[in-house]
């Protein structure tokens, strides 16, 4: 059909990767959110780029390598408040300003990763 996925939307695996790389190096200068995650966040961003890229709609990178995403149990060996949850959205949000991803594209991650990050919240 003529319908892109958000994933093209995006721009593909060019903006996804350096979107999610971004994200990571506010993750790691966070002072709430660092303590959460491993000093090298190399293996972590690699799978959130898989994972990102099948939650928007293309190839399904993340399920192919390491099963279902069951990304409520994987988290809750992390204590997630909602202050994470939103220290997180505002990570992502700023990496989204960096890379320049703007519009309907923009306002639909935001609009589904909000509903994701709190999902999370386990604390
Ligand atoms: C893994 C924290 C929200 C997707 C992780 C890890 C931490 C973490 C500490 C483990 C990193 C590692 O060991 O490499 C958080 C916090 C969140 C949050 C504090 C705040 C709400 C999200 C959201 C998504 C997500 C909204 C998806 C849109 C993932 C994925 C992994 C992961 C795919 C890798 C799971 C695996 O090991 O296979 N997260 N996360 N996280 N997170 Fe989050």
């Amino acid at each position: 059909s003529n319908q892109m996925t958000p994933y093209e939307a995006l721009g593909g695996e060019a903006v996804l990767s350096e979107l999610v790389d971004t994200f990571y190096s506010y993750v790691a200068n966070h002072p709430d959110l660092a303590p959460l995650f491993p000093k090298d966040l190399t293996e972590t961003a690699r799978k959130q780029k898989q994972f990102l890229t099948q939650f928007l709609g293309g190839p399904s990178l993340y399920t192919e390598e390491h099963g279902h995403p069951m990304l409520r149990a994987r988290h809750m060996p992390f204590p997630i408040s909602k202050n994470e949850a939103e220290a997180w959205l505002s990570c992502m949000n700023k990496a989204m300003d960096t890379v320049n991803v703007e519009g309907l594209i923009r306002e639909y991650m935001m609009e589904r990763l909000t509903m994701t990050a709190h999902h999370m919240v386990n604390k």
